[in-house]
């Protein structure tokens, strides 16, 4: 039995940072984000193989050093007992960089995994096992703008606006294609246990997802611009404040910030948003795209940088 399935990364806009119950995956606080379109990642899971161990390629190289994440998934969805599997993953942007990589590449193994396997899930229990591998994946199941919230025994997902009804684009700045040295799980562990600022957080994480959805139900950009950009200066503040400290910018991240800010002074609708990594997420409207696209290609140090619109949730493209 085989299958393939495509999900693309989601950016939030109010972020999930820190777990509640860290066996379980379960977030600490809820989140917002957008599900986006051109970037993706397209898993196909093969359980035929007559093999006595897991197998997985990741743009067509073989990674068994990140085979223990996924071979962890595969068990939560097809239970311990299950045959071995050979996995394929494919992704169009770079991977482990602070692009949500995670979240596209978990949503599309469970997705392909559960239709593998013969099961029939439903979009919330899929959305509920891909939490238990990467938090943010949960959200990529959905589409548009996209809320988790926690609830007494996990986590609720779900559209709350189509990317149709809000059009906004997302310009990802790469400032640096490598890997990040310290992965967001641990990462935020390190921050629950040691930032002085992460009680507050999870405080005031309720006010400002109030905020957003507020925001997002208007279309008001400027009122979602503000509360997004100081809910990632929140986040990134705990980590700065993390012992040890976790700084994920460097100089160019700086001046992307800048060169946000510059725009913003002439009038674009456009903010940033950042996650464990060092590029640079701009959304903006369709009518400010053109400055937001040229002014962060100027920026210097920006190595490259993508575009994309608002996308649909994952799906399954081919069940054998
Ligand atoms: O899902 P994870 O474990 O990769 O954590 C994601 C954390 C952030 O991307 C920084 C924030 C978020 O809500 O996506």
């Amino acid at each position: 039995m085989g299958a393939i399935a495509r999900a693309q990364p989601n950016i939030a806009l109010i972020k999930y940072w820190g777990k509640r119950d860290a066996e379980r995956n379960l977030p600490a606080v809820g989140s917002i984000s957008i599900t986006l379109d051109d970037l993706f990642t397209e898993t196909s899971v093969d359980l035929d193989d007559v093999t006595d161990s897991d197998r997985l390629s990741v743009n067509g190289e073989d990674r068994p050093d990140l085979l223990p994440r996924v071979s962890a998934c595969l068990d939560t969805v097809l239970g311990a007992d299950r045959p071995r599997a050979r996995v394929s993953s494919r992704s169009n942007f770079p991977l482990a960089a602070g692009l949500a990589s995670s979240a596209s590449s978990f949503a599309a193994l469970v997705v392909a995994a559960v239709a593998a396997g013969g099961l029939n899930r439903t979009t919330a229990e899929l959305a509920s096992l891909a939490g238990r591998a990467s938090g943010s994946a949960a959200r990529s199941l959905y589409g548009g703008f996209v809320e988790l919230r926690n609830d007494a025994d996990g986590i609720v997902v779900g559209s709350i606006l189509d990317g149709d009804a809000w059009p906004l684009r997302v310009v990802a700045a790469i400032t640096e294609p490598g890997v990040k040295p310290v992965g967001s799980g641990e990462a935020m562990e390190i921050s629950r246990k040691t930032s002085p600022f992460y009680a507050r957080w999870v405080e005031q994480q309720a006010r400002d997802l109030d905020t957003a959805r507020g925001a997002i139900a208007d279309r008001d950009f400027r009122r979602l611009a503000s509360i997004a950009e100081h809910n990632c200066l929140k986040m990134h503040s705990i980590m700065w404040a993390s012992r040890p400290p976790m700084v994920y910018w460097n100089a160019a991240t700086m001046r992307c910030l800048q060169t946000v800010r510059k725009l913003q002074g002439q009038g674009a609708d456009v903010f940033f948003t950042i996650d464990a990594g060092p590029q640079v997420k701009a959304v903006c409207t369709a009518e400010s795209l053109a400055d937001v696209e040229a002014a962060l290609q100027a920026t210097p140090g920006v190595v490259d940088v993508m575009t994309t619109g608002l996308g649909e949730g994952a799906r399954l493209e081919q069940d054998a």
